[in-house]
């Protein structure tokens, strides 16, 4: 018995290598992936230059963004957690759902952003075979935000979920759960379900890995999104993120990638001790 339980948990193991695996694919030629592409002639999103996309959105100041961040592993990058929170300031956004708390530090960003809107951060629950796997202290989850009171933490499997309490109710919503092409397709099509109307934005963290394109996430974009509103998809430059509304509407640009961007950002990074 003992022997089986070992068996099981090293099949276990093999298993979320695979998705490991799966998900660093994007970054090399797989053949599924590149079928995708192929099917719908897409290789990379349309850029859009910062100043034009939240000048789209009504912004009229550039607004001074508050971030922390940790710096550990699985955390978002700072500029992802400030094109964010700004995306949030500038739509007004009365409720944001995302995919993916980990520390909380995406919900809990937001939330200093913009302490008016309603957050809800969903994550796999205790009894989820990967924090098995990982051997992932339950502190982990949320530590960041759960002592908000207004930001709501989800417990499920994003496949599992039950969505349909939450159906368009969000303004945001953004997907950073599982980064396999199935669940992006999982997790997108949730997100059209959760967006409030046409207005809306669904954003996809990870677009851009490592600074290529994550293809797991750009081929579940387009296997999810339907085909005939692929032109309203967009990859926010000096962002890792895609994003998503039936309303974009942004001329057909690409970035020259050795170009140095017109915007730069000033950082003061402060460090805080916990007691
Ligand atoms: C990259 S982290 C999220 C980081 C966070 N959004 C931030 O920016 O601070 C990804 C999270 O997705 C969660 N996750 C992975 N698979 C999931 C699934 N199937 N359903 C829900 N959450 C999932 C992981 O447990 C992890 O906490």
């Amino acid at each position: 018995m003992v022997i089986l339980s070992r068996i099981e948990k090293i099949k276990k193991y093999l298993n979320s290598q695979n998705r490991i695996k799966a998900y660093v694919s994007g970054l090399v030629n797989d053949d599924k992936l590149e079928g995708i592409l192929n099917k719908y002639k897409i290789h990379a999103l349309p850029q859009v230059d910062v100043n034009d996309f939240f000048a789209s959105l009504g912004e009229t100041i550039t607004p001074v963004i508050n971030v922390k961040a940790d710096f550990t592993g699985g955390i978002s990058p700072v500029n992802d957690y400030y094109m964010l929170c700004r995306i949030a300031r500038a739509i007004k956004a009365e409720q944001y759902f995302e995919i993916g708390t980990w520390l909380g530090l995406s919900a809990y960003n937001l939330h200093l952003n913009s302490k008016d809107t309603g957050v809800y951060t969903l994550d796999i629950p205790p009894d989820h075979e990967e924090i098995e796997l990982y051997k992932i202290p339950e502190e982990v989850f949320g530590f960041y935000s759960k002592h908000i009171q207004s930001i709501h933490h989800l417990r499920a499997d994003s496949k599992l979920f039950n969505y349909k309490p939450y159906s368009k109710s969000f303004d945001l919503v953004f997907i950073d759960g599982n980064h396999s092409f199935d669940y992006v397709i999982n997790d997108s099509k949730i997100a059209l379900e959760l967006i409030k109307d046409e207005h809306s934005i669904i954003a996809w963290h990870d677009y851009i890995l490592c600074g290529e394109i994550n293809k797991n996430v750009l081929c579940g974009i387009l296997e999810s999104i339907p085909a005939e509103e692929h032109k309203h998809i967009v990859h926010l430059y000096q962002s890792n993120i895609a994003l998503y509304s039936g309303t974009f509407d942004f001329p057909k640009k690409y970035f020259d990638q050795w170009k140095i961007p017109l915007h730069n950002y000033n950082l003061s990074i402060k460090q805080e001790t916990r007691p």
